[in-house]
């Protein structure tokens, strides 16, 4: 009973600032104040986009991008859990590492924004932890190059680790533009980092001179 109590204590220290806001704002989860700074630091979102927003859930993310898509956009959210419904989303329940791009796409065609908040489940091993998060990066990168639209926009979670390099580089061959962003609202202890990407150069494979890679 004591243990029970002390660690309901220790969520209540969690709680911050970011989680009580959240709240107060009607969205599911304080994750949504770093997709709003990395909005507004890179301006993902135009009205009417098709957006596809990889470990969806609560869904606050698929929350902010309905604000700035407006009513004429599409969302489409996949997680491995089941969410409440978010207006006009179409949510599929399922592991990123076996849905097939075209169930994702459906009938739009593309996206124009591809998004990945996804998480491992960690372990508290730093490079366990760091070796699941690139294999979800990688896997959402793989994603977004299957479904987006010549041009488009790719945001993209991962712990830093000794392959966020690589990564980034791989970004880069897919992309005109790449960063990287540590939200302030992201807790500083965390080692989350998001790779941003815009002008996606298409599908085709990019050839790279022998010996260059
Ligand atoms: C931090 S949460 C996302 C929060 C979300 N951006 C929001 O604001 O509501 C990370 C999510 O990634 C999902 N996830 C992790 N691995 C996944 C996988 N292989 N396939 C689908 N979803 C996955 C988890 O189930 C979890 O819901």
């Amino acid at each position: 009973m004591a243990k029970a109590r002390s660690k309901l204590g220790d969520k209540k220290v969690r709680k911050d600032h970011f989680a009580e806001r959240a709240k107060g704002t009607g969205f599911r989860a304080r994750s949504v104040f770093k997709l709003e700074e990395i909005d507004l630091a890179v301006g993902l979102f135009q009205r009417g986009d098709r957006v596809l927003d990889l470990g969806c859930a609560p869904g606050s993310w698929l929350q902010y991008a309905r604000t700035k898509i407006g009513d004429g956009g599409r969302l489409v959210g996949i997680d491995r859990v089941a969410i409440a419904g978010v207006p006009g989303a179409r949510l599929l329940v399922g592991d990123v590492f076996t849905v097939v791009p075209a169930d994702l796409v459906g009938d739009l065609g593309a996206f124009d924004v591809v998004l990945s908040d996804m998480a491992p489940d960690t372990t508290g091993i730093r490079h366990v932890d760091q070796a699941r998060s690139e294999a979800l990066f990688e896997r959402a990168l793989e994603l977004a190059v299957a479904t987006l639209a010549p041009g488009g926009r790719f945001v993209g979670k991962l712990f830093q680790g000794p392959d966020m390099k690589r990564l980034v580089e791989l970004a880069r061959t897919r992309f005109a533009t790449v960063r990287t962003i540590k939200p302030a609202s992201s807790r500083q202890i965390s080692i989350e980092q998001y790779v941003t990407a815009a002008g996606f150069k298409g599908r085709e494979i990019i050839h790279t001179p022998a010996g260059t890679t």
